[in-house]
């Protein structure tokens, strides 16, 4: 595990863009992406970029169970808001939220990760240690299913709705296990409210109950913190 600590938020969505930039520069041909406010200010720097995607699949790591594709708070929404319309895929994949069977949209998504293996994830961090949806307990070897939100995440969350009982309780994310095989993670995180959990996801015990832990044993893992987040390593 890489630890690159910077200023601020923005001298490390530059970094992350960099690194991006010079990851497809090498052949990228997958990118595998998150949502929240942490990778914003990346996407800000992306869009205003020369980078071409016309070429590249992007795979995101969750969705919201129950949101339609183009509701305003779905994770879909989100990327065209932030980046796809902006800076179009060849193909984007983002988890149907609405899919009937949503376990056959799990397998599906599994599917599409292992045809397109991922070449550089984003991610960031829930206060909880969560990676994706990926709340504590989850089993490291998981692949993509269903998962009951937390309160902590719920709470979290809130912000972008108007109340928290809008906030939907389920989610199809990515398992540990798949976030897992990408060859390349970039994870961010910036601000005090993510500091414990960086300091569990860097220094603590590898365990279930602190999903980040796991990427300790990542080969190729770049963790990029502002001052704030990083002030309890
Ligand atoms: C989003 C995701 C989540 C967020 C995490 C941090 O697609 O998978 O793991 O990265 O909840 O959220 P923010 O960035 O809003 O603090």
């Amino acid at each position: 595990m890489q630890i690159i600590r910077v200023k601020d938020k923005h001298e490390g969505s530059l970094k992350a863009f960099e690194m991006i930039k010079e990851g497809i520069a090498n052949g990228a041909k997958v990118l595998g992406l998150a949502t929240g406010s942490t990778p914003e200010e990346l996407y800000a720097e992306i869009r205003k970029s020369d980078l071409d995607f016309s070429e590249m699949i992007s795979i995101n790591l969750d969705e919201y169970v129950g949101l339609n594709e183009d509701d305003e708070q779905s994770y879909r929404t989100f990327m065209r808001q932030h980046l796809f319309d902006a800076k179009p895929f060849k193909e984007s994949f983002v988890p149907n939220g609405k899919a009937s069977d949503l376990e056959a949209e799990a397998r599906h998504y599994d599917e599409i990760i292992s045809t397109h293996p991922i070449d550089i994830q984003i991610l960031g961090l829930g206060q909880n240690g969560h990676i994706g949806f990926n709340e504590p307990a989850t089993p490291f070897d998981s692949t993509t299913h269903i998962v009951d939100l937390t309160e902590s995440t719920i709470n979290a969350n809130k912000r972008f709705f108007d109340k928290v009982e809008d906030v939907p309780t389920k989610a199809v994310s990515m398992g540990i296990h798949s976030i897992f095989t990408a060859k390349e993670i970039i994870l961010m995180a910036w601000g005090e409210a993510k500091a414990d959990a960086v300091k569990a996801m860097v220094n603590g015990e590898i365990t279930e109950e602190m999903p980040a832990s796991i990427l300790q044993k990542h080969e190729n893992v770049v963790v990029i913190v502002d001052e704030e987040a990083a002030s309890k390593l």
